[in-house]
């Protein structure tokens, strides 16, 4: 141990750790390694610790701090659950339970039982509550890293940090949401440097004047080791937490995110601001005051290097560096009746939104109009609230609320100098409304505010034209795809990794087969089925008409929804015995006959024009049909798919209601479904409740309608760290759509989703080649297989199934047989030295596969296997 009094400090480092790296005991093993790589807090290398709670603690602490505003929870319960968790940490860590966590656990219970029998806590007594989370988990913390020899001292964050008096009126910010001064200050200095080893404290907490404890928001640990940082004059502060830095996007959503290696606090800030949840924006402004370096690093990939986060841009050239979306975003917009000339009209609608207590995040403004954005998240904006503001404008400017919205921005230094590259990226918002585009004058982001919906769409598409391009090693490091293919814990392991010897066996004397698994058939079916709000499931047939996939779907309780008649001819053919109201027939442009056809068969039939009722009106005489609307906006992967909007021929638009009422009436045909298909791969989970809340509205003319069939378009993973949609979330929305008129019955009909991950293709390498720079692989078969990489650009994971854990060392592409050079099926993969023999994975081809085939060059495609 050293001695301070010879031995002043060379350098002084803050390391936060947070999230999931503070949750287990590995975790605080691999913390153990990294301050023994910082020197173990021995000589003059300083280091102070700031952690958090465990993952979820304070979410169940502010049930215990506010039991009235959890009406669900059992604030009971959640103690005991909370204590026990401590407990059980405690063992884990160091085989037992200090007597000092005994002792805060009890002050916690005894708080939380006084707040549950008053019914309710002072903003006072919550901070205090939520403070527990913090001061558990570091007690815990320095004794595990004491018993592994580490000279640790627990440090009561109380006397490190105070908080401003940031004069705020309302006492819930104060307590709940205090800041701190991050000045240098020579008492903490002194305390910090004196001490013989790491200093060890809690973040998100500290004291106010009043010497009480007050909690700092949101994401305050990072901010308190910024403050840290601050007041203690440290070198480098770097936040620890399971995500090895800043993306270029949300990696989680969109995972060709590429790592920034380097970023301005500028740069960093407005990524913080405007949707990524890596860091908040309070803690880098807290580094930036006192141009402290930050470092963001992962426990996960303890070697990596991170992002850096430095005073001035690496370079001062252009360069966009992030894409960034945040949903709950609510636009208020002012018309200013013509009196934009009138001196104080801004300072009138601002002083509404100061008394308010609303923080206005974008403004724009126009001759006539002023518009600003609201943060929902930010503001806990209740409807009430915004109501109020509302009235308070409409005494002096015409007022219209635009929500829900997202916000999705642009980030890098000099934005104003790349706009000219945005336009192919808006090109599909042709049809789509931009409410709000606006410019920062710091030049670093440009925003552009669309429906919520459709915020995640756009990023995803303004990320693949600006950034997925081979951009600058130095400035952007590997994606997170790259990242995580090779870390077990980050993707879920697939039915094809388990059946991989039984693959390989099948593939023998094979050049290429596609092979479903039909559990993964029946699971998915049975996901759907099990979902509160939906009544019925039909497998859109069109994505596979295996006769065992559709037999795998019947069997979990699917119908189905087909599109020709050779599609329903099949399904009578295979499964004669089916009721035929379990079959949906949904054509389009099909010829008079099919559905003549169609409707002697008694299956049900959707009219998608009004072509039919006005040229065949004799054919529908006393029918039940349902009816295809187009709801005027289409969604989906690829514009090739999305079917609907005035760009795609599907669906009659609300424009021609009257005129099919009127002939529908005429031969005494009834309108019992109402069906929108939008488009297909949809990655918002919102989606189907919103074109059902637009039928909803639709069925006030249609008196018979008893189904709403909301369509297909699920998506499903397809980038190794892409994770799934929220099947809970689609259900919930649904469920509380169809609450709104009881009776009601909600269809989906979806195809990827069901087969999409059940099947894979499999194929041979024929030969390799090196050309200039770029190595090819070619496969036995190609996009007479599989068309979608060609038509789509989609991609397919593919893996080198030979030799699955072998490094992947090679960038390649991957190439089929056919003659054509759009016969890529990956381009740019990662591979292990792959060779003549080997067998290629090429995975989520269960959809639109074999379905799409074609044996062009007279190249008949692969062929079916089926897996039980
Ligand atoms: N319902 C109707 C009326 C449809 O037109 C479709 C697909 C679906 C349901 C099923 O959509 P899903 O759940 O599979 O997204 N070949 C393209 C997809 C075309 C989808 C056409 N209609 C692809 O490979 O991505």
């Amino acid at each position: 141990m050293n001695d301070p009094a010879i031995d002043s400090p060379t350098s002084r480092t803050v390391l936060k750790f947070g999230g999931t790296s503070v949750a287990d005991l590995d975790s605080w093993r691999t913390i153990a390694d990294i301050l023994r790589r910082h020197g173990g807090g021995g000589g003059a290398d300083r280091l102070l610790v700031v952690h958090s709670a465990l993952p979820g603690v304070t979410d169940a602490l502010e049930v215990l701090a506010d039991p009235g505003g959890h009406p669900r929870e059992d604030p009971r319960a959640t103690a005991e659950a909370l204590l026990e968790r401590h407990r059980a940490f405690g063992r884990e860590l160091l085989g037992r339970v200090p007597d000092e966590v005994e002792g805060e656990l009890e002050e916690l219970r005894r708080l939380a039982e006084g707040v549950r029998l008053v019914g309710e806590a002072t903003p006072r007594t919550r901070a205090r509550i939520l403070s527990f989370g913090e001061r558990i988990a570091t007690r815990i913390g320095a004794a595990f890293l004491r018993a592994e020899g580490l000279p640790v001292e627990w440090l009561d964050a109380h006397e490190l940090l105070e908080a401003m008096d940031n004069g705020s009126r309302d006492a819930a910010t104060r307590w709940l949401s205090a800041q701190c001064d991050p000045s240098l200050d020579s008492e903490v200095r002194a305390r910090l440097d004196a001490l013989p080893g790491i200093g060890l404290t809690q973040g998100f907490t500290a004291r106010s004047r009043e010497g009480d404890t007050v909690v700092l928001g949101r994401g305050g640990s990072d901010t308190s080791a910024a403050y840290l940082a601050g007041r203690w004059g440290a070198d480098r502060l770097e936040i620890w937490s399971d995500v090895p830095g800043m993306f270029s996007a949300d990696p989680r959503r969109i995972p060709t995110a590429r790592l920034l290696r380097t970023l301005s606090y500028g740069e960093a800030q407005e990524i913080a601001t405007t949707g990524s949840r890596v860091v908040h924006p309070r803690c880098i402004r807290a580094v930036r005051e006192r141009e402290i370096p930050l470092f963001l690093k992962s426990t996960r990939l303890p070697e990596m290097e991170g992002t850096q986060i430095v005073p001035r841009p690496a370079d001062g050239s252009p360069s966009l560096k992030a894409i960034s979306w945040k949903s709950g975003v609510i636009l208020v917009s002012m018309e200013t009746l013509g009196m934009w000339q009138e001196v104080g009209f801004l300072a009138r609608a601002f002083e509404v939104f100061r008394a308010a207590d609303l923080s206005v995040d974008l403004v724009s403004t126009s001759e006539t109009n002023v518009t600003v954005s609201l943060d929902a998240d930010a503001n806990l904006l209740q409807d009430a609230r915004l109501e109020e503001v509302a009235e308070r404008l409409g005494k002096f400017c015409r007022v219209e609320i635009i929500r829900p919205c997202a916000a999705v921005s642009l980030v890098g230094n000099r934005i104003r100098a790349l706009l000219h590259r945005l336009a192919p990226a808006l090109e599909v918002f042709e049809e789509h409304r931009i409410h709000m585009l606006s410019q920062a004058a710091n030049d670093l982001n440009f925003t552009v505010v669309v429906d919520e919906e459709e915020g995640e769409r756009l990023a995803r598409q303004l990320h693949r034209t600006l950034v997925s391009q081979p951009a600058s090693p130095r400035l952007f490091g590997p994606s997170w795809e790259e990242l995580v293919t090779d870390d077990p814990a980050e993707r879920t392991q697939t039915w094809w990794e388990d059946s991989r010897e039984r693959l390989l066996e099948l593939m023998d004397g094979e050049d290429a087969a596609y092979v479903y698994h039909l559990d993964t058939v029946r699971h998915r079916v049975k996901a759907l089925r099990e979902l509160a709000g939906v009544d019925r499931v039909l497998f859109a047939m069109k994505a596979n008409f295996n006769p065992e996939v559709l037999g795998a779907a019947l069997e979990a309780g699917a119908g189905f929804e087909c599109v020709s008649r050779g599609e329903v001819e099949a399904v009578l053919d295979l499964f004669p015995e089916l009721a035929r109201e379990r079959i949906l027939f949904t054509p389009n442009f099909a010829p008079r006959e099919e559905y003549q056809y169609a409707l002697e068969q008694g299956v049900r039939v959707t009219l998608d024009a009004l072509h039919p009722i006005q040229h065949w009106p004799e054919l529908f005489r006393d029918r039940e049909l349902f009816v295809r609307v187009d709801p005027g906006e289409g969604a989906g992967h690829h514009e090739k798919v999305s079917t609907a909007g005035w760009r795609s021929k599907f669906g009659i638009p609300p424009s021609e209601m009257d005129e099919l009422e009127t002939r529908l009436g005429a031969v005494g045909a009834k309108v019992v479904g109402l069906h929108v298909h939008a488009g297909s791969g949809v990655p918002s989970q919102d989606h189907w409740a919103r074109t059902g809340r637009f039928l909803l509205a639709m069925a006030e003319r249609f008196p018979d309608v008893q189904v709403l069939d909301l369509g297909g378009g699920l998506p499903i993973p397809q980038r190794p760290g892409e994770v799934p949609i929220d099947l809970s979330a689609v259900g919930a929305g649904l469920e509380e759509l169809r609450a709104a008129r009881p009776g009601i019955e909600i269809w989906l009909e979806p195809g990827r989703f069901v087969v999409g991950e059940a099947g894979v293709l499999l194929a041979r390498v024929t030969q390799t080649k090196g050309k200039g720079e770029a190595r090819y692989v070619g496969v036995a078969t190609g996009m007479n297989s599989l068309i979608r990489p060609t038509l789509y650009g989609a991609f397919h994971e593919i893996v080198n199934l030979t030799r699955l854990h072998e490094p992947r060392t090679e960038r390649v592409q991957v190439v089929g047989p056919i003659c054509e050079t759009g016969d890529r099926l990956g381009m740019d993969r990662l591979l292990p030295p792959t060779g003549e023999g080997d067998v290629l994975l090429i995975a989520t081809a269960g959809a639109y596969g074999r379905a799409m085939a074609s044996s062009y060059n007279l190249r008949p495609p692969a062929r079916e296997i089926v897996i039980p």
